[in-house]
């Protein structure tokens, strides 16, 4: 059994490597230098490195530059290497950027003269036994050091503060011991100095970090873990950065309550004092009316008498008298009330979009559905009844959010979907960024975009294969308990007036669709490829939340993948599931088709979905048998 050769390496190979002019590599050295390697340390599977075959294209986990003048990534990731590693063998690659020698039963010394290599920007060991000191030579171009899981001993080195493009930094489960020294990395996203023996308080640079990046460290105090008492712990004035003073304890937690008050929490905030503003004002009119001998209960009669703009957040303020009971159910939905009770029951705004402004509607006997006022309808009676079948046979599909009933008179216009509690993609994606979130994993993020995606395909395949969405974006995409991704707002476009609809997708729409101002079943699959980028990046392409929004999503990605390196347009999240990198590249791969200028080159959407499907399946079949793959490699 042979490894697997990596093809995110190939692209990686294949985009980037012009960037290190200066170093001069010499592929005879390299050559020299892993046979000696391969030679000294044992594995337990068979490595194909030989002298008489090409190093760059036929050597598993070894990938060269462009002109084949170097090796620049090692990957040999479970392949039972045992022992320790010799100096003068990996420490001689000098092109070397990549090394991951993860989970496998490596011990001893690190010679030195591997975490110096001065291209080296990704280093792997994590899953080892070596027992060396913390290594103080690393290179200033490190991005990830992973040293978790092994039995590293000494003192953090404070060189570790020279390394500012460090992005990921583990070091758990080690014997690490003594202080840990100041560091402030601004690039730092993820760290992990869990269960080691550190001592000594966590320095303010680092209270950023949660609670659980420190846990283990009998001896390890302040922000975020327990307050320190540094009644006589800290004597030394030489050492300032280490310790924090009493007063300088307390200034931090509060700053940390004020991080943890992120926007959003203020936005919640205002919005929860919104809320209860407009209950105050619906109580007041209720007793107004009550006072006038309405009697009814009903607020819209008052409010449609008194011009619509009065109470924009009441769905029913269009309704007739007259219309009450005219909720048309289709067939097959449970539900059981009628337009009396949805419109008595308790309202809340879930968004507003641009067909209009959508509520979570909690009926009296504990029912919920989302109902949905649509605004601008441009289109009669019959032609609306002739649209809302479409739609409820569109949502007959378990990635399609169901409508379940409609509404409409002359002013007034209303759908009823299920509602879904697991939320939207969006706030999965954006959502609380900065507190206690739970990461979104790869897992997760495949399901949701091949549901996504079959959604949208089953979608164009109605209406005689002429259906079109129209308003693709992540905030349209609901998920179920199970975290399936379920299409909505599917099939309005046809009901509104075109540039009312235009003007809220901008970050998901096709470029011609600028001029042509129509959408297509290919301009849908534009701004589904837009979504897989917001998920692969969690970037969010143009929506007013904040920092990591990007103007043109699709043109940002190009440009990284282009100049450099790949892996760094991934999500931070997402970089914990390094074993997954290749299905993310395939990912990717499939969101730049997706998202190609001209909507000829794109691919359909039922095409998308088996594009989809095929990673998890080469994936699998790539784990048992993948020899033939090795030669992707060659130019
Ligand atoms: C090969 O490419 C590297 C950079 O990737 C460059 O430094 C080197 O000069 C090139 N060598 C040849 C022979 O073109
Ligand atoms: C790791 O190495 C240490 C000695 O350096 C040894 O005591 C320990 O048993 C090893 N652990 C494993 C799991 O092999
Ligand atoms: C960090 O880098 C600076 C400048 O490159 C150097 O002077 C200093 O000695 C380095 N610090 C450590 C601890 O290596
Ligand atoms: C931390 O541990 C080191 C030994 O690893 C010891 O010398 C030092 O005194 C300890 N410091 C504190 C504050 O406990
Ligand atoms: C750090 O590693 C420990 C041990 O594996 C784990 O329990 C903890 O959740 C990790 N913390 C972070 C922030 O990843």
């Amino acid at each position: 059994m042979s490894m697997k050769f990596q093809p995110f390496l190939a692209l990686l190979t294949l985009l980037f490597l012009h960037k290190f002019p200066q170093v001069v590599a010499d592929l005879n050295s390299d050559r020299e230098a892993l046979l000696a390697f391969a030679a000294a340390v044992p594995h337990a599977r068979k490595l194909n490195w030989k002298k008489t075959t090409p190093v760059c294209t036929s050597w598993v986990g070894v990938a060269c530059n462009l002109n084949g003048t170097g090796v620049i990534a090692i990957r040999l990731p479970g392949i039972g290497l045992s022992g320790p590693i010799p100096v003068n063998t990996i420490g001689k690659l000098n092109a070397l950027m990549i090394l991951s020698l993860r989970s496998n039963n490596l011990n001893g010394n690190l010679p030195s003269d591997i975490p110096s290599i001065p291209s080296l920007c990704y280093l792997f060991l994590q899953h080892n036994n070596f027992s060396s000191v913390f290594p103080t030579s690393l290179s200033p171009r490190l991005k990830v050091l992973d040293f978790s899981y092994n039995s590293f001993t000494g003192n953090i080195p404070t060189t570790v503060q020279n390394l500012t493009r460090l992005t990921i930094l583990n070091l758990q489960k080690n014997y690490i011991s003594g202080a840990i020294p100041y560091l402030n990395l601004p690039s730092l996203k993820v760290l992990n100095f869990s269960y080691n023996n550190l001592n000594g308080s966590i320095p303010k640079s680092l209270k950023r970090f949660p609670s659980s990046s420190f846990i283990g460290n009998l001896l390890l105090c302040g922000s975020p873990l327990k307050r320190c008492f540094t009644v006589s712990s800290s004597p030394s004035p030489s050492s300032p950065s280490y310790f924090l003073g009493p007063p300088t304890v307390s200034h931090s937690q509060h700053a940390t309550l004020k991080n943890k008050l992120g926007a959003g929490s203020i936005i919640a905030i205002v919005i929860g004092g919104l809320a209860i503003l407009l209950l105050l004002v619906v109580i007041f009119i209720r007793c107004l009316k009550r006072t006038d001998g309405g009697g009814s209960g009903m607020m819209k009669k008052t409010i449609s008498g008194g011009g619509k703009s009065a109470k924009p957040n009441d769905f029913g303020s269009g309704i007739q008298e007259a219309e009450k009971n005219k909720l048309f159910f289709f067939e097959g939905c449970s539900y059981n009330f009628d337009l009396e009770d949805l419109l008595k029951a308790s309202a809340e705004v879930l968004g507003k979009g641009s067909c209009g402004t959508t509520y979570k509607a909690a009926l009296e006997e504990g029912t919920q559905v989302v109902v949905k006022r649509l605004k601008e309808v441009a289109v009669g009676k019959r032609e609306f009844e002739q649209q809302m079948e479409v739609l409820e046979r569109i949502g007959r599909h378990p990635n399609v959010v169901p409508l379940r009933a409609y509404y409409y008179s002359k002013d007034e216009k209303l759908l009823v979907y299920n509602y879904m509690p697991a939320g939207s993609l969006f706030s999965l994606l954006h959502g609380n960024r900065n507190a206690g979130r739970t990461p979104l994993d790869w897992d997760s993020r495949m399901k949701i975009a091949l549901g996504t995606a079959r959604g949208i395909a089953h979608i164009h395949a109605e209406g005689g294969g002429k259906c079109i969405h129209g308003n693709i974006k992540s905030s349209n995409v609901l998920l179920s308990d199970e975290l399936e991704g379920c299409v909505s707002d599917a099939g309005l476009v046809p009901l509104m007036n075109a540039p009312v609809t235009m003007s809220r997708i901008v970050g998901y729409r096709a470029p011609e669709v600028i001029e042509t101002r129509k959408v297509t079943q290919k301009s849908d699959v534009y701004s589904f490829g837009v979504l897989l980028l917001e998920m692969l990046t969690a970037k969010a392409p143009l929506q007013p939340s904040g920092h990591d929004d990007v103007a043109d999503l699709p043109r940002w990605v190009r440009s990284v993948v282009r100049e450099e390196w790949t892996a760094e347009v991934f999500d931070v999240e997402l970089l914990r599931f390094q074993n997954y990198q290749e299905e993310m590249v395939q990912m990717l791969q499939i969101a730049l088709a997706c998202v190609a200028k001209t909507p000829e080159m794109r691919p359909k959407m039922d095409e998308t979905v088996r594009m989809i499907e095929d990673i998890r399946q080469s994936e699998s079949k790539n784990r048992t048998s993948s020899e033939a793959e090795s030669n992707i490699q060659t130019p």
